[in-house]
């Protein structure tokens, strides 16, 4: 990269340039690489609010426009005309397919939806009460026990074996926890069906009698998956490509960034927000909870609300809202009362002075939940359901750090404020 700009740092009476670089979209970066060598000093982030930790050309977000391009396009024109495995092609390559490449990549990633049986047993080691997260985070984990044959991360062939068998299998382990969870019968995948539709057959479908899949709720599906599909550098995204800058195979890498996602900040918001619009249950008891939201010292916060990077609306959960919209309408049930407390809550947060100075908008968990348990899963499922469609974001990233020729070990410093050297002392001397 050749630096458009300097930027001068004065420490004391020493002054130091520090190349710059400008992006093709957002703000120019300063390269602090070789500060510390330089000048004897780090840097100090807490929460990486302001350091790029990487260049990328996969997907870009602008806060204050609420603004989401997968590598250039809109996620709103993607929502509407596009289809999950369109997108995922075209996150992992960079362009969107030609027909032929769309039907072999399809064709490649329905070839891999089955999982090893020996798996099947693998599951039954797990509590039956486990949360599906918790068994996924496992499994995915296992699958480089599974797939050993496809961990060499040197070779381009295997990585790209790996990407394909984890964006064909996540669904099918997904649903599979959710059956072991519930004492039901694992599903195996059908090749006939679309990558949405085949999921949800697998997390409905029992033995005993025929499923027919909605096509209402294939095509929210399907969006569903779209719209969770990358977010450029989030936590897990972040404990993906840490993971993997030491070298960890893609299954370990992928389960790391499962792990980072569950959490309630992170992915785990979709089922803790459902669970507060319950909680709320009819719109008067709205002004309770906001007013905890805003209390210093209670520290309950309105899940689905706010954003590190977004400052105005987040653009995917004005489509999920549309899709909420659309999906309870047509199944008839619009007199949700889930549904109507969110958009009083939703209504009257947007006028709250507390929100509108903190830029606190909804997020796209706010209306996923509502869209999810209208289709019939229990909140449990929600993150994994966010975790199989973000796992093309994933691999797309990791895919792109290991083919970047300046990847180094992601190792950050730290302000050290502990004790200073002391020497120890004998147990029986410290009274
Ligand atoms: N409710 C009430 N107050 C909030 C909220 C909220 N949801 N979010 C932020 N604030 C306040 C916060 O208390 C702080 O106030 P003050 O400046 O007085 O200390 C201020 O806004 C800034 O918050 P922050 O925690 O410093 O901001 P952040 O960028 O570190 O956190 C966030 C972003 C998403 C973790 C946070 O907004 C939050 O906890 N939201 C609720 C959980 C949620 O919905 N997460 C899903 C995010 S989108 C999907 C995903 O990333 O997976």
């Amino acid at each position: 990269m050749t630096p458009t700009k300097t930027a001068r740092l004065t420490i004391d009476d020493k002054t130091y340039d520090l190349p710059m670089y400008s992006p093709t979209l957002g703000p120019d970066v300063v390269d602090i690489g070789k500060l510390y060598a330089q000048a004897d000093v780090f840097t100090f982030d807490p929460g990486f609010t302001s350091t790029a930790a990487c260049d990328s050309t996969i997907t870009y977000i602008d806060g204050d426009k609420g603004e989401l391009l997968y590598r250039g396009y809109p996620i709103e024109q993607l929502a509407e005309q596009s289809h999950h495995l369109e997108v995922c092609y075209l996150l992992l390559y960079g362009e969107l397919p030609t027909k032929t490449q769309l039907v072999d990549f399809e064709a490649r990633v329905t070839r891999h939806t089955m999982v090893h049986e020996q798996m099947h047993y693998f599951f039954r080691g797990f509590r039956r009460d486990s949360h599906p997260m918790a068994t996924m985070v496992g499994v995915v984990g296992a699958m480089s026990a599974f797939y050993h044959d496809s961990t060499d991360i040197a070779d381009p062939w295997q990585r790209e074996v790996a990407a394909i068998r984890m964006i064909a299998k996540l669904p099918t382990i997904a649903a599979m926890a959710y059956k072991y969870s519930v004492g039901q019968p694992f599903v195996y995948p059908k090749n006939s069906l679309s990558y949405a539709g085949n999921f949800l057959h697998m997390c409905f479908a029992v033995p005993c009698e025929e499923y027919v899949v909605n096509p209402i709720l294939e095509k929210a599906m399907d969006r569903i998956m779209m719209l969770h599909a990358d977010h450029e550098q989030n936590a897990s995204t972040s404990t993906v490509r840490l993971a993997g800058s030491s070298g960890a195979n893609p299954f370990a890498c992928i389960a790391a960034g499962i792990a980072c996602l569950w959490g309630p900040a992170h992915g785990g918001a979709n089922q803790a927000c459902l669970e507060m619009l319950r909680e709320i249950g009819t719109v008067d008891r709205i002004p309770e909870f906001i007013a905890r939201a805003k209390d210093k010292n209670d520290p309950f916060r309105l899940m689905g609300f706010g954003h590190r990077v977004y400052k105005n609306f987040d653009p995917r959960a004005k489509v999920m809202k549309e899709s909420a919209d659309e999906v309870l309408g047509l199944l008839g049930v619009e007199n949700n009362p889930t549904l109507q407390v969110a958009k009083e809550l939703e209504r009257i947060a947007l006028e709250d002075d507390y929100f509108i100075s903190k830029k606190l908008y909804p997020n796209v968990d706010f209306y996923s939940g509502i869209i999810l348990d209208a289709m019939g899963f229990p909140t449990s499922m929600f993150t994994p359901i966010f975790a199989l469609s973000r796992t093309v974001g994933w691999i797309s990233q990791w895919k792109e750090m290991i083919a970047d020729k300046n990847q180094k070990i992601g190792r950050p410093r730290q302000l050290y404020i502990g004790a200073t050297q002391r020497d120890y002392t004998a147990v029986a001397t410290r009274g």
